[in-house]
């Protein structure tokens, strides 16, 4: 099997953070001490994934370009391209059928954040599958806003619903989904929405037809964002601001997960260092290399 790679979808139109998103993309507004971006981003690279394809619009992709690179300074190898309007998630894997070259993929949505003990070990059984989807399911107080997981009498996941009236469970689909190299042929089979977007649950219940999609639900012992709106973003922000806090480990960090994962080197700990000057960020990371020297 090619190795997996990682999409982050990063557009969007943000209207519910205006007039926040107005000038700036949703991914780049701070949660308590980083870009919101950083989190998905640690969440693809803690699942093993070192080539990702970061898509947001043409206004906001170079914003992007300018926070993380080529990716070369946490090991890893980012792509960018342009998504021209929002017309669905599962249009990444039409902007990314040349990145992705027939390898297996994982998708992320740039303002989804996953935490809890353990979320390493999940992440990198799921990116070891080889064939069919895997998704995420949350429980959520509000299921008529996301895509909800119906469950037959077995327990065993029977549909999708987007955005249902009546909700069959409280489990919303969140914004990570593994596929494998089908993902790109089942996507040309999709039709755009009553609301003209190309929509993943769509692809999800093509794969769950073959009896292909997986859903590990997320209990407890894991927290999940989705930072679309203010009280969101502030939830989510006082969630991280505690654990760090308390623990004085950050959540996050793209830089001590690359060097915990070998992606990067000590020297190279030392380069982010000193690029993040007095920033808590810099005496973090030097209080990692101290740990481990
Ligand atoms: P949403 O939160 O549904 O939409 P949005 O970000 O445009 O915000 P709003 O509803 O406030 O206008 O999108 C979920 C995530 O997916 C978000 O990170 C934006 C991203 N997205 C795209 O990049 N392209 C798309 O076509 C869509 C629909 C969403």
């Amino acid at each position: 099997m090619k190795k997996r790679k990682g999409i982050i979808l990063a557009g969007g139109s943000g209207t519910r953070l205006y007039p926040l998103t107005k000038a700036t993309s949703k991914q780049l507004l701070p949660i308590y001490n980083k870009p919101l971006i950083y989190y998905s981003l640690s969440t693809l690279m803690l699942a093993g994934i070192k080539d990702i394809l970061i898509i947001s619009t043409p206004q906001d992709i170079g914003g992007f370009q300018n926070l993380l690179g080529d990716g070369s300074d946490l090991g890893i190898r980012l792509e960018y391209a342009v998504q021209p309007k929002p017309e669905g998630l599962a249009q990444a894997f039409l902007i990314g059928e040349s990145f992705l070259n027939g390898s297996p993929s994982a998708l992320i949505l740039g303002d989804n954040i996953y935490h809890g003990q353990g979320l390493y070990n999940i992440l990198i059984e799921a990116s070891d599958r080889v064939d069919g989807a895997l998704i995420f399911g949350y429980h959520v107080d509000d299921p008529s806003r996301y895509g909800i997981a119906s469950f037959n009498q077995d327990k065993k996941l029977e549909k999708i619903i987007e955005k249902p009236e009546n909700p069959p469970s409280s489990i919303a689909v969140t914004g990570l989904y593994f596929y494998d190299v089908s993902v790109v042929e089942k996507t040309k089979t999709l039709k755009p929405s009553a609301r003209g977007e190309l929509e993943i649950t769509d692809l999800n219940n093509l794969y769950l037809a073959e009896n292909k999609l997986d859903i590990v639900v997320l209990g407890r012992g894991y927290a999940w964002f989705d930072a679309g709106t203010f009280e969101s973003m502030l939830e989510a922000s006082q969630f991280i601001r505690s654990i760090e806090k308390r623990q004085n480990l950050m959540v996050g960090s793209v830089e001590e997960i690359a060097y915990r994962l070998g992606y990067i080197d000590k020297n190279q700990v030392l380069q982010h260092i000193k690029n993040t000057k007095n920033s808590s960020l810099s005496i973090y990371l030097q209080s990692v290399i101290n740990e481990n020297s």
